[in-house]
């Protein structure tokens, strides 16, 4: 009886333990002064003594206090030192605005001696409720947790102290989901929606909080990352509904991503992958998942694939400032081209693709998209870092003009043609390396230089299904197989749905005889070996001798209401094509805008002009060295987010 009265006391007890952990707070989503902002569950700080703070600030609105940490080094700080930080961080930050200023805390790091007796912010400081002084000045008090500059909530009740998350609206329908820090190591999910949004919300931290480093050369800058990576605490989906359902969350974080990370990079949230990595068209193709939309003219073109929400988000968003995605075919550089954004595909082997999901390991690389050449060379510079990085230029610029067309080699092209864009681009670029384009015929070198051993006519004879052979049958083995036969074990047997792009490649993998893997590596590597001793040559001074350039996007409509399809797999051999079995550098840098007449607005619209740089294997950073001069010397100028690339 006694025993048994024990045990019904342990079972109540146990049921109200269960109880409470019941409830668990994931943050909290409100507005002020009409944005909106997430407030994370976890504190960052708190405040051991809130007796200082007066009535009003106690009272404060969802029991939260906005206000401002405020580093300086004037002994006094005043109502104009006040005004310099309030149009600094106008300026500089998105997250943060007046409204923080219901209250400060003053952090002191200067080195003149501090008044023993202070008047901060006399008259001027009106609407202000409360101001805290930090443990550095007489009187001071202490934090749990020193903080960095910036917004913050404070919760008056508890003396906890939050990070203020503004919370942005996908519209372009670029992400999966947004995210936000575990504090463990990992990510999870972003709880927030925007009151009244049709789409995902993605949030981001105060620009304030993060101070650029060496050792964090990308501090703050908020980051897209495609959900082909793994991401500790986070599924991946690979744009496919039954494999997201079917794996759990990762435990690892994919190297090349925990690398940005570790250089300070922000992980914002994960966006659309075309099915699997595949070639996907936005209206026949993505099933699965909805197409992200492309900003650029109309809003109803195509985002190209399969880094579509990686491209379509860069090109979007001003709060985004680097969007990571991969490259097998060209899924870096279509997107960029489509989208008008710096992008590129690396020297194969560039970061590590472990914790990647794999469409051909032997053709996969990893890529980034920028708005900012400048910005685009730092990141490369952190991710790259095995490659040496060059900053004298080749002077040999070879124009192949088998991809160019015959209406750019008339002089002058005509005026305002997308011709005369690459025209006077190509111009000014050969004025910056001192030197004159070199035109010259791939087909006419391969004619002329082609192995003795190699009987193949034609560089679209060995080369005729390389690409589509590899990616189909390194597919199958390395991702359908295992994931059919998960699928089916957890399902009854049943198969799961794969969208018609990959589908078709997988069926078209299974039916290749054996050996066909091997046939098409030796013919990848007979290209690769003669393009780097017959075309683009490594250079012991300029990392490379000659720089290649072909025509990356034309502004040329792809309109996203059209029904396209094609089981039958491609055989022509196309300018993106060299990079891919080169395993060289082909990077991606938008040089204008061609108009149409949108038959979606009934207006004349504009769409990008995007130039491609293709440079010898290893020679990556040099071309990020030379767009950032380029940049610098106003050849090549940053691009804005929205329909329009150049205001
Ligand atoms: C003190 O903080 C101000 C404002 O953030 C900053 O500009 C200054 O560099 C800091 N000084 C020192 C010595 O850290
Ligand atoms: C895409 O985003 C832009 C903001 O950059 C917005 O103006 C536009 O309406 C969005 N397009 C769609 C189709 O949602
Ligand atoms: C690059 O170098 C780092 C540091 O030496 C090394 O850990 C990493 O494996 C290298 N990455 C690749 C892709 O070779
Ligand atoms: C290497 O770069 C230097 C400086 O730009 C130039 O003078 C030289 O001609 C270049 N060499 C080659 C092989 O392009
Ligand atoms: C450009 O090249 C020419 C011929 O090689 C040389 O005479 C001239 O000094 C160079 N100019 C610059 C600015 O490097
Ligand atoms: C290749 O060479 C053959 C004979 O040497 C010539 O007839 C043919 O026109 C050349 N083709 C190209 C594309 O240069
Ligand atoms: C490899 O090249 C040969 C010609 O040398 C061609 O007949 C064959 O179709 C090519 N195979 C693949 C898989 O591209
Ligand atoms: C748009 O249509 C007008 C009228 O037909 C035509 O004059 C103009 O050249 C067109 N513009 C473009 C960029 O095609």
């Amino acid at each position: 009886m006694l025993l048994c009265a024990a045990a019904f006391l342990t079972l109540a007890l146990q049921v109200s333990a269960a109880a409470q952990v019941a409830i668990q707070d994931t943050g909290r989503t409100l507005t002020l002064g009409g944005v909106s902002y997430f407030v994370p569950a976890s504190p960052v700080s708190a405040l051991h003594d809130s007796s200082s703070l007066s009535v009003a600030a106690k009272s404060a609105f969802n029991g939260l206090l906005p206000f401002s940490v405020i580093p300086t080094s004037e002994p006094i700080f005043d109502g104009d030192a006040l005004q310099d930080i309030v149009h600094d961080w106008s300026t500089k930050d998105d997250v943060w605005s007046k409204e923080f200023l219901r209250g400060i805390y003053l952090t002191y790091n200067g080195s003149r001696a501090l008044p023993t007796t202070s008047s901060f912010l006399a008259q001027e400081t009106s609407g202000i409720d409360f101001v805290l002084l930090s443990k550095s000045y007489p009187l001071g008090i202490e934090l749990a947790k020193v903080l960095p500059a910036g917004p913050y909530f404070l919760e008056p009740a508890s003396g906890n102290i939050y990070q203020a998350l503004r919370l942005y609206n996908d519209e372009n329908q670029s992400f999966v989901y947004g995210t936000i820090p575990d504090g463990n190591g990992g990510f999870q999910v972003l709880s927030a929606k925007i009151p009244g949004a049709a789409t995902e919300t993605i949030g981001v931290p105060s620009r304030l909080y993060f101070t650029a480093t060496t050792e964090k050369p990308l501090a703050g800058m908020r980051l897209a990352v495609k959900d082909i990576y793994d991401v500790k605490g986070l599924r991946t989906g690979c744009g496919n509904r039954a494999f997201w359902q079917l794996y759990p969350p990762k435990e690892t974080t994919a190297p090349a991503i925990q690398r940005l990370l570790d250089g300070g990079a922000v992980l914002v949230g994960k966006t659309k992958t075309s099915q699997f990595a595949n070639g996907e068209v936005a209206t026949s193709d993505w099933v699965d998942l909805h197409a992200p939309y492309n900003p650029r003219g109309d809003g109803y073109q195509d985002g190209s694939s399969s880094s579509t929400g990686s491209g379509t988000s860069m090109a979007a968003y001003p709060w985004l400032d680097l969007a990571v995605g991969t490259d097998t075919g060209g899924s870096m550089r279509g997107p960029a081209g489509a989208n008008g954004v710096f992008g590129n595909r690396p020297s194969h082997g560039a970061v590590s693709l472990d914790n990647v999901m794999p469409l051909s390991p032997e053709l996969d690389t990893a890529g980034i998209f920028s708005r900012d050449a400048k910005l685009w060379a730092t990141a490369a510079q952190w991710w790259y870092q095995n490659f040496t990085s060059s900053s004298q230029f080749p002077k040999k610029l070879l124009f192949p003009v088998e991809f160019f067309g015959s209406s750019y080699l008339t002089t002058p092209p005509r005026a305002g043609s997308v011709a005369d864009t690459f025209n006077s681009f190509i111009t000014k670029l050969e004025g910056f390396l001192n030197t004159t384009r070199t035109e010259m015929s791939l087909a006419a070198i391969w004619n002329a230089t082609k192995p003795a051993d190699v009987s193949t006519p034609s560089l679209q004879t060995l080369l005729s299904t390389t690409y589509v052979d590899l990616i189909a049958l390194d597919q199958v083995e390395l991702v359908a197989d295992p994931f059919i036969a998960d699928f089916g074990a957890a399902n009854g047997g049943r198969m799961p749905f794969i969208d018609p792009s990959p589908l078709a490649r997988w069926t078209y993998g299974r039916s290749l005889p054996p050996g066909q893997k091997e046939e098409a590596l030796a013919n990848k590597t007979v290209f690769m070996e003669w393009f780097s001793s017959s075309v683009v040559q490594p250079d012991a001074t300029n990392c490379s001798d000659s720089i290649l350039i072909y025509p990356q996007s034309i502004g040329a409509t792809n309109y996203r209401n059209r029904y396209v399809w094609s089981e039958v797999p491609e055989v022509v051999v196309t300018a993106p094509r060299i990079a891919v079995y080169a395993g060289v550098p082909d990077m991606v840098v938008p040089i204008g805008e061609a108009p149409f007449n949108s038959t979606i607005t009934g207006q004349t619209e504009f769409l990008p002009v995007t130039i491609s740089f293709v440079a010898a294997k290893g020679c990556d950073l040099m071309l990020f060295n030379l767009f950032a001069a380029l940049q610098d010397a106003r050849i090549v100028r940053a691009v804005e987010t929205g329909s329009r690339l150049f205001r």
